[in-house]
């Protein structure tokens, strides 16, 4: 609706230009909202206020100007000038209820594919071997893995890209206590703890001067392609990866082995890069390292930035790294977008990466980069998430935990369940609530991580919207009627359906930001103007007539549609019962 709206104001506009009363260079922007008060109709734009001064005229005259331009359309029932120049649109309900009718019956629920598909590289969750996932990964897996959903919705390719952190020197280490705990019979699963096997062994590297040299000799070996090293490292690799991917498959997130491009990836590539950015005199040697120098970063000296291609014993470093993955991504899957999910405090890093790689021309100019930033989680006491004890809190223990509360804030309800269905619905909530909690606020900010809070059957939470989805399915159940073709009898009914439509609208913002939340803002606002057309506008009581009935089955049919399918898109599961 609102697009079409737009795209008739596009028509005026290009109207404008070619009559000559608008410069032809002049391109405006300008909004098309959708209106608080419905007695100013269902959209407004501000598009006479914008034009008014190149066309030297006040608002109004040009407000006029654009409502004689616009084509007659029967999707529009009335237009109206209103205040200072706003133009205001009634929509036509016989053609609202129409649109809506058709959406219920869609199952896409008139969602278009794209008609230009991108490939798309999606990096994100990113873990690190032999560490245990740390915050910022659940919230780099969780958003990343729902734009994922989102973009291949809309039928754009995606490559799911693990960057997953399998590189550097403290592999030395890491080899050298796997092989010593190996001698002493332990089998692999003693690596289950993670976090104490890093530390145990940076514990008997600190002390043990034997261990630490054997340790030293590994990485050479490692880097130098030793098949024992090799092997080594593969296990390690193996292992972490077979634990994150208990967590992903908990989760119900989509990330699977074969999508693991950890660092190690793009080893091969880094001396030809350096040579390469040496060559072209980009980048310098600098007291035994080769540094590019970046003008348009001021260090604290108010020097140009150096930034460290090659250290001065021949090691590589993250940036390196990153420069050759984004030449990786352009080069092998030719993609035309590439989304990176990482913590905020990542930004300088791949800004320097992204420079560097473009004054080299590995991305060119029409391949956008995008750093899909965000915050930390925080406990409620506005401090960086820890257990009590100050520890890293597992993420394997924050689900059990999770699992356990649903398990309690249940007991008693939804009574006819059976076992195995009640599992499932503690899984889903359970699930539902720590990833909604995560998702349904702006990635941009820190977020506070609260039980109470998300584990709500009330306000903006997976168990409301799970519970609002399990409503509209029991009134299918109730009723002997079938759906039908939708009419517009109140203004409940007006509002869904007007709501309804802007579902296309809002995945293709999600698509576009990166921004999950906008999706669950949407959702949740949704569910509310169901609640109140549920209320005051009776499906199933006896003596409502028949073709009412059908009407609201449809409006009902959409709703439950647009809800399963936008928790899907959030990879969140929807219930039957609960
Ligand atoms: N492994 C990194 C970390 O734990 C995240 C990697 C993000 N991706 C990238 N291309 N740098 O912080």
């Amino acid at each position: 609706m609102r697009q079409y709206i737009q795209q008739l104001l596009n028509g005026c506009i290009e109207g404008f230009h070619r009559d000559g009363v608008l410069p032809a260079d002049f391109v405006p922007s300008f909004t098309v909202e959708n209106t608080k008060d419905k007695k100013n109709g269902d959209f407004a734009t501000n598009l006479a206020m914008i034009l008014c001064r190149r066309m030297g005229r006040p608002p109004r005259a040009v407000a006029e100007m654009i409502v004689a331009a616009l084509p007659a359309s029967d999707r529009i029932a009335k237009v109206e000038i209103a205040g200072p120049g706003f133009i205001n649109f009634f929509m036509n309900a016989d053609h609202v209820a129409a649109a809506v009718y058709a959406m219920s019956q869609d199952p896409r629920l008139g969602v278009p594919l794209t008609a230009a598909p991108e490939t798309v590289v999606v990096d994100y969750s990113s873990p690190n071997v032999a560490k245990e996932m740390a915050v910022h990964h659940i919230r780099s897996t969780v958003i990343g893995d729902s734009v994922v959903r989102v973009l291949e919705f809309l039928g754009h390719q995606v490559i799911r890209a693990n960057h997953v952190g399998d590189w550097g020197t403290q592999f030395g280490m890491l080899i050298a206590y796997l092989e010593k705990m190996e001698n002493e019979g332990a089998d692999s699963l003693a690596v289950a703890d993670l976090e104490a096997f890093y530390r145990s062994a940076k514990v008997l590297y600190d002390e043990d001067q034997e261990f630490a040299a054997r340790a030293r000799s590994y990485v050479v070996r490692l880097q130098g392609g030793d098949e024992y090293c090799r092997s080594m490292w593969k296990k390690l690799v193996q292992m972490t990866m077979d634990l994150d991917q208990q967590i992903y498959d908990r989760l119900g997130v989509s990330l699977k082995m074969e999508h693991v491009m950890g660092e190690s990836l793009y080893n091969p590539m880094l001396p030809e890069i350096a040579g390469d950015l040496e060559r072209r005199g980009l980048a310098v040697t600098d007291q035994g390292a080769l540094v590019v120098f970046l003008e348009e970063f001021k260090g604290k000296d108010g020097n140009p930035m150096g930034v460290i291609i090659r250290k001065s014993d021949g090691g590589y470093l993250y940036t390196t790294t990153d420069i050759a993955c984004a030449k990786y991504r352009v080069e092998h899957f030719h993609a035309s977008r590439i989304l990176y999910f990482i913590d905020s405090r990542q930004h300088d890093h791949l800004i320097q990466a992204w420079t560097i790689a473009r004054k080299a021309g590995y991305v060119p100019e029409n391949v956008s980069l995008e750093h899909e930033s965000f915050g930390m989680m925080l406990g409620k006491d506005g401090r960086p998430f820890k257990t009590r004890s100050g520890g890293t809190v597992k993420l394997s223990e924050l689900l059990d935990e999770a699992e356990s509360r649903v398990a309690s804030l249940l007991e008693g309800r939804g009574s006819e369940l059976t076992g195995e269905e009640r599992q499932e619905v503690i899984h889903a909530v359970a699930m539902g609530a720590v990833k909604y909690a995560d998702l349904s606020k702006n990635r941009t900010t820190d977020y506070i991580f609260d039980w109470d809070s998300m584990l709500s059957f009330e306000g903006n939470t997976a168990p409301y919207l799970q519970y609002a989805y399990t409503r509209i399915r029991s009134v299918f159940r109730k009723t002997d009627g079938t759906p039908g073709p939708v009419k517009i009898t109140c203004p409940q009914e007006e509002q869904l359906a007007l709501k309804l439509l802007r579902f296309c609208e809002v995945v293709e913002q999600v698509a576009q930001k990166g921004m999950p939340h906008l999706l669950c803002t949407y959702l949740y606002e949704l569910s509310g103007l169901f609640m109140s057309f549920y209320e005051s506008c009776p499906v199933n009581r006896s003596g409502i007539e028949e073709k009412i009935r059908s009407s609201r089955l449809s409006l009902c049919a959409a709703t439950a549609g647009v809800v399963k399918t936008g928790l899907s898109l959030l990879g969140i599961s929807v219930l039957e019962k609960m």
